[in-house]
């Protein structure tokens, strides 16, 4: 851990959570999500959201809908200042663990193509690319990869997890 480095934790999200959330949320993605989206996302049933925190800084969040069998990551941000630090990770292995308790045998997500980072954090968790929605982003007309896991409950996949989370925790 770096000098100064709080312990990281992941809790569910909570409506007092909400305006550091939303505050990250801007960052992130400018004005996408207000409380209110949020609001609806806690009180919606297939959803499930998590905030990462430092002590009570929330410093990163996500969520995902499960719809039959299929996870759909809705988002996941970390605070600009707090990146690199894998709590993105932390984050979406916290959304892939959940999602494999409640049944899920699949996770989906969008991702813009030009967003290198994401993509590489979805890759490292065995999201590949299987589509492409065409102008799916309205501010800009950017173009959406869809990508998908494998069946997570595969001996291959759950090898490839149980390897991720031995290095999470060794760092
Ligand atoms: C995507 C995001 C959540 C990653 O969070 P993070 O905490 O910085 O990422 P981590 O430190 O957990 O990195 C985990 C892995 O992601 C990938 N990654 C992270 N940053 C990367 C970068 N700048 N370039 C390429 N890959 C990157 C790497 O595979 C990394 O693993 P490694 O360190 O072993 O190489 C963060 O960049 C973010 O909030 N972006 C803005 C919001 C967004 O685009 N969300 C996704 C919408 S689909």
């Amino acid at each position: 851990m770096r000098e100064n480095e709080m312990i990281f934790l992941i809790e569910p999200m909570e409506e007092k959570d909400l305006e550091q959330v939303v505050a990250i949320e801007r960052l992130c993605f400018g004005d996408r999500w207000s409380v209110n989206a949020f609001r609806n996302e806690l009180e919606n049933a297939t959803g499930s959201y998590f905030v990462g925190k430092e002590g009570e800084k929330v410093v990163g969040f996500a969520g995902y809908w499960l719809i039959l069998e299929e996870a759909h990551i809705t988002t996941i941000a970390v605070h600009p200042d707090f990146r690199g630090r894998h709590y993105g990770e932390r984050l979406l292995l916290k959304l892939i663990e959940d999602a494999m308790s409640k049944g899920a045998k699949w996770m989906t997500l969008e991702v813009r193509v030009s967003n290198k980072e994401a993509q590489g954090l979805y890759g490292k968790y065995g999201f590949q690319s299987l589509g492409r929605r065409k102008g799916y982003y309205q501010d800009n007309g950017e173009d959406a990869l869809v990508m998908w896991t494998e069946n997570l409950w595969q001996p291959e996949y759950r090898r490839r997890l149980e390897a991720l989370i031995a290095k999470i925790e060794e760092a």
